[in-house]
């Protein structure tokens, strides 16, 4: 049978998958390496570090919030050329900024562009990819976020050094180039089938099918096109969500990302080589180099999983990976606690025990919480559920970001301070205690709450929900 559509197409959709994701993890990761840098060029404490880095997610809480309403009325693909504009102008103003006021600010801005592109762009890869490879294009996005976070590791290494007092800057300018690779890709592709539909431009809508489906499965496109939009036509919007028969499963959309964010893993993700720092690393150079550790074995794990995610099922990794991270950052607790006492060897186990919950995190609760949250609503319904489970994502975020230093002092015990760069700050020891303590509690929820969705056909959780059935019992 004759095939024209276009493999091109679909490579290029592959690539605009990749480097939006690469986008988010990049801007995710880079302030890290640039903080043990332009903290001391612009002379200022954690709490306003905390504020920078706190700057961007605020932003991005916006972006999420506003992003629907806008990507329904304007197309999906001009508000992502927008949003690769704003990671452009944003990554140059963050190089440029003279004073912490525009860094503020800078982040503030680009933030919005994060917050907007990852919930724009997997929209665009799930409606215009190819049937066949449409789960596996989205679940790229997921893997190239944590690239991303890798790349921007290894750039503010490549960049990091100790006699250039404004390193940081060419750190945050490397951002331009995906943004602009972002732009110039999006910029010669279509928009979406389904959005021209919406519009009432079918025409256009089938040729865009044309050139991505073979000619057998266009009409079958059509035809569920016109189905999502009668089905959306009876929507009744973010009411029906709260109903009674659907609370379990909001309990388990906003409760997943609670925990994903609470057991800390973005105070690393943001603020590792100052960690490691704590840990007794002496220089930022190489508190950088372990870092590109984490990165990687993040990465690495991100694979693992997904590998093993629909071979041993949801519940099996998730207690696997939620007992690790428990075990881990309360060994990690009273390593920071013995710190003085244990001296060269505490740092390297220090160091070994922040990969290792940093694995344990990435085989379970980093990928599943994003994955159960868009197999747990209903058609009608998902949507708006995975838009308010990004939300709570960047929300729950923003607070462990703001909150980290302020924890870290509150809970050092007097004696055990430890000094980085000349500045006498807290002892992490509580506050991996604390984070431990929430994974710990992360079991118990879970018993109750994570749902077994392998093998589960969508309609059957559904029916399941329907029936008052519940979470354990799926
Ligand atoms: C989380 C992010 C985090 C990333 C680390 C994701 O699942 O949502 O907040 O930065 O994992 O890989």
């Amino acid at each position: 049978m004759k095939t024209n559509y276009n493999r091109w197409l679909v490579y290029i959709v592959a690539i605009i998958a990749a480097t939006g994701g690469l986008l988010f993890g990049f801007d995710t990761g880079v302030i890290s390496g640039a903080i043990p840098y332009f903290q001391p060029y612009f002379g200022i404490d954690d709490s306003m570090v905390e504020t920078i880095t706190t700057a961007g997610l605020v932003g991005a809480i916006l972006g999420a919030l506003t992003c629907g309403r806008i990507t329904d009325r304007f197309g999906r693909r001009k508000i992502i050329l927008i949003a690769a504009i704003v990671f452009g102008l944003g990554a140059m103003w963050s190089g440029l900024a003279t004073s912490t006021v525009q860094l503020i600010g800078a982040r503030l801005f680009l933030g919005i562009a994060i917050g907007v592109s990852s919930f724009v762009v997997p929209l665009y890869i799930a409606e215009i990819s190819p049937t066949k490879i449409r789960g596996r294009l989205v679940s790229m996005f997921q893997l190239m976020v944590t690239i991303g976070i890798l790349v921007s590791y290894m750039s503010d290494l490549y960049f990091a050094d100790n006699s250039v007092a404004d390193c940081w800057r060419p750190m945050f300018l490397v951002g331009v180039i995906p943004a602009v690779i972002l732009f110039i890709g999006m910029w010669f592709l279509p928009e979406t089938p389904g959005w021209l539909y919406t519009r009432g431009r079918e025409a256009e809508a089938r040729r865009v099918l044309e050139k991505i489906e073979p000619p057998q499965m266009i009409e079958q496109r059509i035809a569920m096109i016109a189905a999502e939009i009668e089905n959306g036509k009876k929507q009744a919007g973010w009411r029906e969500i709260f109903r009674p028969w659907l609370r379990n499963v909001l309990i388990i959309c906003i409760g997943i990302m609670f925990f994903q964010q609470f057991v800390g893993i973005n105070t690393i993700m943001y603020y590792c080589p100052k960690i490691f720092m704590m840990a007794g690393f002496t220089d930022a150079v190489s508190a950088i180099w372990a870092s590109v550790g984490v990165g990687l074995v993040n990465v690495i794990f991100t694979l693992v999983s997904i590998y093993f995610v629909d071979r041993w099922g949801r519940r099996k990794l998730y207690f696997l990976g939620m007992g690790g991270i428990s075990l881990s950052l309360l060994a990690l607790g009273a390593c920071f606690l013995l710190n003085a006492r244990l001296g060269g060897f505490g740092s390297g186990v220090s160091i070994l025990l922040i990969f290792l919950y940093i694995a344990f995190f990435a085989i379970s609760i980093g990928p599943l919480g994003w994955l159960i949250i868009t197999e747990v609503f209903p058609l009608r319904v998902r949507g708006i559920g995975s838009s308010l489970g990004s939300l709570s994502v960047w929300i729950f975020n923003s607070i462990v970001a703001f909150t980290f230093f302020k924890i870290v002092r509150l809970f050092t015990l007097p004696g055990s301070e430890i000094t980085v760069q000349g500045e006498t700050i807290g002892n992490p020891a509580g506050a991996f205690f604390f984070y431990g303590l929430i994974a710990l509690c992360g079991i118990i929820w879970g018993y109750f709450y994570v749902p077994e969705t392998k093998n589960v056909p969508l309609e059957k959780i559904e029916a399941h929900w329907r029936a008052g059935g519940s979470p354990r019992t799926l």
